[in-house]
């Protein structure tokens, strides 16, 4: 069949058709898929303004900042999507973290952020040059562990801890925490090839067929580089957003 199709049941009168969620895109939509579309948009309106306003609150700094259209997008595809395990890779002051728990907070889920909070950490070597100028003088300023004690204790004190784990913790030593499949990964740890690539390596594996990849700094030649790899997994980009990328696992 070409698409756009949908599979009929002979037994049905036309227009009814028979949706199969195991198909990619574009099916036919059921009166009840509606309204189950209707009750995530609702939830998924909720958690986005939860998010904005807490997001609000984290101004972007030198280190991190996810946009808060990034966080939005994350908040809205993970509820609609009903991605209720996720999983991100480079958690700094929250900006894309939060937006995560929110999300998995109305679907009954859990959002795991890992990132060791350490000056080593932060040694980048294939940064764009005038970022990569400044990463020495930003380290020697920075109480990295204030920065993950702010977080945690603004997590525990805004969610019920059932909807997130911060490991404080590389990516690498974290692999085997992660005892579950994951629905939507995110990666924004260290931008060095090689580190993106073990990120890669270590974690697209345990995301579950259908499931979601985000990177983020796809403009960065560094990550750019390694973004093939993806298609080794059997995933395929959904969405360019210059800075960032989504892939999708195919099922
Ligand atoms: C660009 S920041 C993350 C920004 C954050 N996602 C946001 O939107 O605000 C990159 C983070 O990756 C962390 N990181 C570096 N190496 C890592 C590794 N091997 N595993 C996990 N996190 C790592 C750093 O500590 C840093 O906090």
């Amino acid at each position: 069949m070409n698409p756009p199709y949908a599979v009929t049941d002979n037994n049905m009168n036309p227009p009814y058709v028979k949706t199969n969620h195991n198909m990619n895109p574009p099916y036919v939509k059921t009166p009840k898929d509606f309204q189950q579309d209707m009750i995530l948009l609702k939830l998924s309106i909720k958690a986005h303004m939860e998010a904005r306003a807490i997001i609000g609150t984290i101004p972007p700094d030198f280190f991190g900042g996810g946009p808060t259209e990034k966080g939005i997008w994350l908040v809205d595809t993970i509820v609609r999507n009903q991605l209720r395990n996720c999983v991100e890779i480079g958690v700094w002051r929250g900006r894309s973290f939060i937006p995560l728990v929110v999300a998995v907070k109305y679907i009954g889920g859990h959002a795991v952020g890992i990132d060791p909070y350490t000056a080593e950490a932060m040694a980048e070597s294939e940064a764009p040059a005038p970022i990569l100028a400044d990463i020495p003088k930003n380290v020697r300023v920075t109480d990295f562990d204030k920065v993950y004690r702010e977080l945690l204790m603004m997590l525990q004190t805004t969610f019920n801890s059932s909807h997130f784990t911060l490991f404080r913790k590389t990516a690498q030593n974290t692999v085997d925490d992660i005892r579950f499949t994951i629905d939507l990964l995110h990666i924004d740890g260290n931008h060095d090839r090689e580190l993106v690539a073990v990120d890669i390596a270590l974690y697209v594996p345990k995301v579950r067929p259908g499931g979601w990849i985000i990177l983020d700094d796809t403009d960065w030649q560094s990550v750019q580089s390694t973004l093939k790899s993806l298609k080794n997994y059997n995933a395929r980009q959904v969405l360019d957003a210059g800075s960032w990328q989504a892939w999708r696992k195919q099922l």
